[in-house]
């Protein structure tokens, strides 16, 4: 209940019906917000809400009494002294939803299990915040895009999470190929190089195996800079992959996947995801375009660099005349690669998000990132899945109409070793 006695579900049901744009006042009560999965991503979430001023953590729901305990625990200490009661517990999120109050759920249980959540939470009326990748299979994801658009119709938000395209450097790369500063976009390199030992994998029961991860280093691992390829060059249309299980055991997902993106407007990409790359390197996503070009590095700017800010090439027959390196200019100190990240960007990050998704709900506008955009990054991990068993290019088009659904995923892990490997 808000201050004045009313209930928050309706309260957030009225600010968001179509075409209202709501203003709030600092004295309303702060939506309640539950947190589906009490695990590594789950309790970022809970402190990326208790740090957002319009909300606050109103449920934590976990089926292991001990992981939902520590984090409710966790909440209530920080929160000492609030007006509001400390989280409450649930074991399922049929009960949450049941016991009322909700005003968002966050869903960061296994990648397997999102469908469930996200169906359940749009039924009840409910706003969404999904983790990443939307699920595990294509068929889930395009009905749960289908329902988030239908839910959209109620003025109901479902959003996922992509935290990286909120980061000021893929923002400042993303607004200079929006606004044509970049030129033609030509091309792009994306690389995921990582590393993640068997013991992560042992960490949780669900961590590499189909039917929960839905894949390995591309779907879990490489899903945002899928993501973030699709947002700077537009919708991609055919991929030609190989993906293979090369330095683990007891796992049945790819570890390295490789592949060629073509795109829509023309430009041509090379992808590749690992989490074979001992002792784990770091995610680096060029883009280049015919009056610029510019490097992300571990969420950085490294590099970036428009010709005469927009205005034309004009470096000569080997365009390096004024190759200056533009990136502080662009973006804040900190965000400059090599210089000093603050300590809590994984929290700021899906804070800068869920920012997005509170003024979304409360102007009615769509979410910076919507269920569709999902639906596409699932899709182009699918492609590489499917074009690395068939041994051909996968059309994106057809994948995304069901031509592929009833493909058996295989993951090469054989080849020749070197001597003494
Ligand atoms: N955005 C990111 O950077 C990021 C980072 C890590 C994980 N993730 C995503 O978050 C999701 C969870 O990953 P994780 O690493 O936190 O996993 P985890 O194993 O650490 O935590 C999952 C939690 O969900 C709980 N759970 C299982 N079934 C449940 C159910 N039916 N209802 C409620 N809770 C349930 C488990 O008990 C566990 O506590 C995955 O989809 C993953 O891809 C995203």
């Amino acid at each position: 209940m808000t201050d004045d006695g009313r209930d928050i579900e309706t309260e957030i049901e009225t600010e968001t019906t179509a075409g209202e744009a709501a203003v709030e006042s600092e004295a309303e009560a702060r939506w309640a917000v539950a947190i589906v999965g009490a695990g590594v991503i789950g309790r970022i979430h809970a402190e990326a809400v208790r740090r957002h001023p319009k909300l606050r953590v109103g449920a934590v729901v976990d089926p292991d009494a001990v992981a939902r305990r520590q984090l409710a625990g966790q909440i209530a200490q920080a929160e000492q002294g609030a007006a509001e009661a400390p989280p409450a517990e649930f074991a399922t999120l049929p009960e949450a939803l049941a016991a009322g109050g909700i005003g968002l759920v966050a869903v960061c249980v296994p990648t397997g299990l999102h469908a469930a959540a996200v169906t359940a939470a749009l039924a009840a009326g409910v706003h969404v915040l999904v983790e990443k990748p939307i699920d595990v299979s294509l068929p889930e994801a395009r009905r749960l895009t289908a329902l988030a658009e239908e839910a959209a119709r109620r003025g109901v938000l479902c959003s996922v999470i992509s935290q990286h395209r909120f980061d000021p450097a893929s923002a400042a790369v993303a607004a200079a190929v929006k606004s044509g500063q970049m030129g033609r976009i030509t091309s792009a390199v994306a690389s995921v190089a990582w590393w993640r030992g068997q013991e992560y994998y042992d960490s949780a029961q669900w961590r590499g195996t189909w039917a929960l991860d839905g894949g390995g280093a591309l779907m879990n691992q490489g899903v945002h800079t899928v993501d973030l390829l699709a947002w700077l060059l537009g919708r991609p249309v055919e991929v030609f992959a190989h993906a293979a299980m090369l330095a683990h055991e007891g796992i049945e997902v790819e570890d390295v996947a490789v592949a060629t993106v073509r795109f829509a407007s023309g430009a041509l990409a090379v992808l590749h995801a690992t989490t074979a790359a001992y002792p784990g390197l770091s995610v680096r996503l060029q883009v280049h375009g015919t009056t610029g070009s510019a490097v992300l590095h571990d969420d950085q700017l490294e590099y970036f660099h428009v010709a005469r800010h927009g205005a034309g090439a004009t470096g000569g027959p080997y365009g390096g005349a004024e190759p200056d390196n533009q990136a502080s200019r662009v973006v804040p100190a900190s965000e400059v690669r090599g210089n000093v990240k603050a300590a809590d960007t994984f929290v700021v990050g899906h804070l800068r998000q869920y920012e997005d998704v509170v003024e979304a709900i409360q102007t009615g506008r769509p979410p910076a990132v919507t269920m569709r955009d999902g639906l596409l990054a699932v899709a182009l991990v699918r492609a590489v899945y499917v074009s690395s068993t068939l041994g051909r290019p996968v059309d994106i088009n057809a994948l995304l109409a069901g031509d592929h659904d009833d493909v058996a995923i295989t993951v090469a892990s054989g080849g020749e070793r070197e001597p003494g490997a």
